[in-house]
């Protein structure tokens, strides 16, 4: 079958500043990602997509953009860019970037000269402000808690659904659209082979920025905030950028909505080529649930792709471990062999491979997430799950930074353990399951057909062929007869007597 790389491919999560750090700042860099390029090689992976690391002043750890041309210093230059994008193509990984257009950084260029202008004037313009008097224009509240405008000292406000170091841009304003057109073809002249997009169903807001009750403030598919009907012409005008380029340029769009049907209106022959499939990383450890969005998913979006943690939420071993304590390793392994036995692609996020739980114990003081601040400390915020990763070694920094270098969030001593040099050693860790699942998932993935049909399942189970493959997951108390079979190809965990234990899943021929 031929279909773009994209399609079918495993694309695992950079989350830079917590990689790895190779000039000894303790903060993750471009340098250390190149370093280690082999381990991503060797852990099967077809592609990278590396979080934010241009100019910026790290109020949203490089989320809040001051150039979208350049290289934070903080994270190398753009020569360092270019050598990872030579390395990574000499291995045969694609590499992603990510494209942030619903904000800029309070210190862009544009921000600045907004600031320095009056009421009205065309700088102003490519923002989003309004009069208000003594309150706010609206009652809009920040993603981050707390209101979404900041009032500047001639009196006008300004929007930012983030933190206030993140004003939005103004969509209805040209200007926007040509230098985002512009800012993606910079990169793709560089060599990148795609874009996440953040707050992909931001970028427009209704028109006269109405009071809008809370609960339609939340992510859903067609709100005054979120998802509006216009921003899907900014995505018809940048796939026409995407198919100028050779070589299958892609797109993938962070869309929280409600709906499959909203999810699918991004992911259009003339829009992006995916977007994240969040109802699967928002399902409870439940087969009814799992199924529910399997085929919600199958049914309607077009290039579907799964996705169980990443860098805004609580790592998936650490979720599932909420409802039933110590379940959540063994459960975040079987939920892996599904989604990636499910047609589409599938997004890792760093550290998953090495079976990271969420550190819900960061000393207070060392918390950077904007959340945990703007909350008033009530909400812990998402540096649980960006803490650097521990690579080798039997103390911190664990090979993340040079040793003696203090990393930008302590680890734990746990995490000694679960260094990937450790696992690498150990044919039993969840790395070497991790790349055994990626190697045989890689041999049969283009013999696999396009859709899947259910079996009947035992009560707390779930089993479904794609073609010659049979995959099973149980999810309830009680082991399960396995399903018919020949072969068992790769299991979750241990396998007794020609049953699947609970929390467990398989793929059998
Ligand atoms: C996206 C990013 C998140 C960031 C936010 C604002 O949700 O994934 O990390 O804080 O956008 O840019």
């Amino acid at each position: 079958m031929d279909f773009p790389w994209w399609r079918d491919a495993v694309v695992y999560e950079i989350y830079v500043r917590s990689f790895a750090d190779a000039s000894g700042d303790g903060v993750g860099d471009l340098a250390g990602v190149r370093r280690r390029l082999p381990y991503l090689a060797d852990l099967g992976v077809d592609a990278v997509w590396l979080s934010p690391f241009y100019r910026s002043p790290m109020a949203d750890g490089g989320y809040d953009v001051s150039d979208y041309r350049d290289v934070d210093p903080l994270f190398g230059s753009l020569d360092d860019f270019d050598a990872l994008v030579t390395d990574a193509h000499a291995r045969g990984l694609r590499v992603i970037v990510d494209i942030v257009p619903n904000h800029s950084s309070d210190e862009h260029a544009w921000f600045q000269a907004a600031l320095a202008a009056p009421a009205g004037s065309p700088e102003r313009a490519r923002y989003l402000f309004a009069d208000g008097g003594e309150l706010p224009p609206n009652n809009w509240q920040s993603t981050f808690s707390g209101p979404a405008w900041t009032r500047l000292p001639d009196g006008q406000w300004y929007l930012h659904l983030f933190a206030p170091e993140q004003p939005d841009l103004n969509w209805r304003d040209p200007v926007v659209h040509a230098e985002f057109l512009d800012v993606l073809r910079f990169w793709l002249d560089r060599g990148v082979d795609g874009f996440r997009i953040d707050v992909a169903m931001g970028l427009y807001k209704a028109a006269g920025l109405p009071d809008t009750p809370p609960e339609d403030q939340a992510f859903k598919a067609e709100s005054p905030i979120w998802g509006r009907p216009e921003t899907h012409e900014v995505y018809r005008e940048w796939r026409k950028v995407l198919d100028s380029y050779p070589g299958d340029r892609m797109a993938v769009g962070e869309v929280w909505t409600d709906s499959a049907e909203d999810l699918a209106r991004y992911v259009r022959p003339d829009e992006l080529q995916q977007s994240f499939n969040f109802a699967w990383l928002q399902a409870p450890w439940s087969p009814t649930a799992f199924r529910e969005v399997i085929d919600d998913t199958l049914a309607t979006v077009p290039s579907p792709t799964w996705v169980l943690s990443n860098h805004d939420v609580v790592r998936h071993r650490t979720r599932y471990d909420e409802t039933d304590p110590g379940t959540g390793l063994a459960r975040a392994k079987a939920a892996l062999l599904v989604m990636l036995a499910l047609p589409g692609s599938a997004y890792l996020y760093q550290g998953e491979e090495l079976g990271l739980p969420e550190v819900t114990d960061l000393p207070p003081g060392t918390r950077q997430d904007p959340i945990f601040e703007r909350s008033g400390g009530e909400l812990f915020g998402r540096d649980g799950c960006r803490v650097p990763l521990p690579w080798s070694g039997t103390a911190m920094p664990y090979g993340f930074s040079p040793d003696g270098a203090r990393p930008w969030l302590p680890q734990p001593v746990e995490w000694a353990a679960l260094s990937a040099e450790r696992q690498a050693a150990d044919p039993g860790s969840t790395l070497a399951y991790y790349q055994r699942a990626l190697a045989l998932r890689r041999s049969l993935r283009r013999s696999l057909p396009d859709g899947i049909a259910w079996l009947d399942s035992p009560e707390g189970a779930l089993v479904f062929t794609r073609g010659t493959l049979t995959c099973a997951i149980n999810c309830g108390p009680d082991p399960v007869p396995l399903p018919p079979h020949e072969r068992v190809l790769l299991s979750s965990g241990s396998i007794h007597a020609g049953t699947l234990p609970p929390d467990t899943a398989v793929w059998l021929s």
